[in-house]
């Protein structure tokens, strides 16, 4: 956190001098005015009260002076910053309060204002986020619903074949697992994100780890003749192994998914300056620069046509996962060619 540099609003040496010089004046005066009188009456008593008169407007002077003082230099800016932390607390996010002083001359009260005005931004943007979050949760879990809704309708049909029977009952269960993998998904990045999830470090063959995350989807490899090649040397790491299944189950799932019939994904686990290099290829439809930048925002699907097969959050769970394990991930890309997700883990 940068520490704001500011004037402090006690009197500077300036501002003694100055009340002084003004102190000395006033006696000055009353002193003068005492010697004007003497030499004008003789009469103690109109002295007197002509004295008491010159104290009270002299008082009553410095009594309006520090009072214009603290309305300008105090009251005002005090009065400006309740009112921007009464409407930020009533959720009115887009106040700001204007700052009085060029960055050179802040005062205590400007730093205070331009704080606010940050937090107000702050929680402008949360809020922001959160609605975002809740609208693509919501749209996301209204497909398979309506799927599964309309489906178990038409299963409720008695005139049904056996063969429409069997499809529907797969669109059913393709829908629900969608759902299911929707809210799994949803619950383990909010751990993620709260630190509920503790990585259990234990020393382990991440070529075992790779192994186990390939052999769950062999099976949609061989239903989509995609060729695999594997190179997997011995390397001994100390990280969480269930964590980083989650890293590689998603990085092939995701192969799989965005590699047409017929072509090619590539493993390979090496180990190079102490540290594990794990590089998932896919000869899949690859993605655009742009596409590219955005893959690891919750929610985003680049690439629409596949957009029923997923919900765009399990990148944003494998980048979450590797900034819990200290590690590296990056991704190589061109389209119709394919891509490379490499991901670095420290030994
Ligand atoms: N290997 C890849 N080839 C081409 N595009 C990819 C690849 N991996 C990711 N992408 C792009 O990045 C987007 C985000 O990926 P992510 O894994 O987060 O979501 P998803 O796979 O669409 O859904 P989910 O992972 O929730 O099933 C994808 O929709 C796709 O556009
Ligand atoms: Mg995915």
């Amino acid at each position: 956190m940068t520490t704001k540099t500011y004037k402090k609003s006690k009197l500077t040496l300036f501002g003694m001098i100055a009340f002084f010089v003004l102190v000395a004046m006033l006696m000055q005066v009353a002193i003068l005015v005492y010697e004007y009188i003497c030499g004008w009456t003789d009469d103690k008593l109109l002295i007197a009260v002509l004295i008491l008169i010159l104290i009270f407007i002299l008082s009553s002077f410095c009594v309006i002076f520090d009072y214009l003082r603290r309305k300008i230099m105090v009251d005002r800016p005090v009065s400006k910053i309740l009112d921007a932390t009464e409407k930020i607390a009533a959720g009115n996010f887009d106040t700001r309060i204007e700052i009085e002083h060029t960055h050179d001359r802040y005062t205590e009260f400007d730093v205070i204002a331009e704080n606010l005005n940050i937090l107000a931004a702050e929680l402008g943007k949360s809020e922001v986020l959160k609605n975002d979050f809740i609208s693509n949760v919501s749209h996301e879990m209204k497909t398979p619903l309506a799927i599964i809704g309309n489906y178990a309708n038409a299963l409720a049909d008695p005139e049904l074949d056996e063969e429409t029977r069997e499809k529907y009952a797969a669109t059913l269960m393709s829908a629900s697992d969608r759902l299911s993998r929707l809210i799994t998904d949803i619950l383990r990045l909010n751990k993620l994100q709260n630190q509920e999830i503790k990585p259990e470090i234990s020393n382990f063959n991440l070529s075992d780890t790779l192994a186990e995350c390939i052999l769950e989807f062999e099976s949609k490899i061989e239903e989509k003749g995609i060729e695999l090649e594997c190179e997997l040397s011995d390397v001994f790491v100390s990280s969480s192994s269930s964590l980083l299944e989650i890293v590689f189950s998603n990085l092939i799932s995701n192969a799989v998914k965005f590699t047409e019939t017929g072509g090619r994904i590539s493993v390979k686990l090496a180990e190079a300056d102490g540290r594990a290099i794990v590089s998932v290829s896919d000869s899949g439809c690859g993605m655009s620069r742009e596409v590219g930048m955005r893959i690891f925002e919750k929610f985003y699907q680049g690439d629409t046509s596949h957009s029923r097969e997923g919900n765009g959050l399990g990148l944003p769970l494998v980048k979450k996962v590797i900034d819990i394990l200290g590690g590296e991930i990056s991704v190589t890309s061109e389209v119709g060619k394919g891509s490379t997700f490499t991901v670095v883990i420290k030994k």
